[in-house]
């Protein structure tokens, strides 16, 4: 299935709560959170806290972006706070096949990143056992980025494997995702589309409908 994952990193955060109302009410079926802390991507953002007072605003899954390092340290807690679906990124866990088992004993959805410059072969031996890859358009960190084109390239080339390993993964792509690139990139491959300014640039409402249009095609 197509979702739409608004990132919330670039929300209004002096109005979160009715800001993730707005996205629910327009029909996004997901929530991005992007998690940081300063060390495996140069900013901070937000953790648990935030995490558990928004999740009384909505129902709609929470996808739980950890830009952290060892994020295996902390998987109870996220999933505590709220989340539905973790996901961490290869380049974060010393032993990415432990956080992965981790994030699923505590029946949670589980999803494994990577950077542009990973290539898609540093998930092959984890790819049966997650939900979704994220694969990340844009270096982690901050919002309001350019996507880097070759990063298509490595949905294509996902997309792929997964198909003729019979696999029903999903395909997420985060940074630089705006309504002129978001078709280019489901042609790549991609069923799973964040996006953060070009949804909370403007009207929340109008911009989320139009993802959805396209994305819902
Ligand atoms: C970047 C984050 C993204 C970010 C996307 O490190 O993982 O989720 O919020 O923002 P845009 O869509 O503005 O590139
Ligand atoms: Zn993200």
């Amino acid at each position: 299935m197509n979702c739409l994952s608004p990132s919330i990193l670039s929300a209004d955060f002096s109005r979160l709560g009715e800001q993730i109302k707005e996205l629910d009410e327009a029909g996004a079926q997901y929530v991005h959170i992007d998690v940081m802390d300063g060390m495996f991507v140069p900013s901070i953002s937000f953790g648990m806290p935030v995490i558990r007072a928004i999740r009384a605003c909505t129902d709609r899954i929470f996808d739980v972006h950890l830009m952290i390092e060892e994020p295996g340290r902390y998987i109870d807690e996220f999933a505590e706070a709220g989340a539905d679906l973790i996901t961490v990124h290869a380049e974060s866990c010393r032993h990415l096949d432990r956080t992965i088992e981790k994030i699923k004993e505590k029946g949670l959805l589980a999803g494994v990143a990577i950077n542009p410059a990973t290539p898609v072969s540093a998930i092959s031996c984890v790819l049966e056992k997650v939900d979704m890859v994220l694969v990340m358009t844009v270096n982690p960190g901050f919002g309001g980025q350019k996507l880097i084109p070759y990063t298509v390239e490595k949905v294509r080339e996902l997309r792929k494997i997964v198909d003729e390993k019979g696999l029903k993964t999903d395909i997420e792509v985060d940074g630089g995702v705006n309504l002129s690139n978001v078709e280019e990139l489901m042609d790549a491959g991609a069923n799973i589309i964040v996006a953060g300014s070009a949804i909370f640039s403007g009207d929340v409402t109008e911009n989320t409908i139009r993802f959805l249009n396209i994305i819902n095609e």
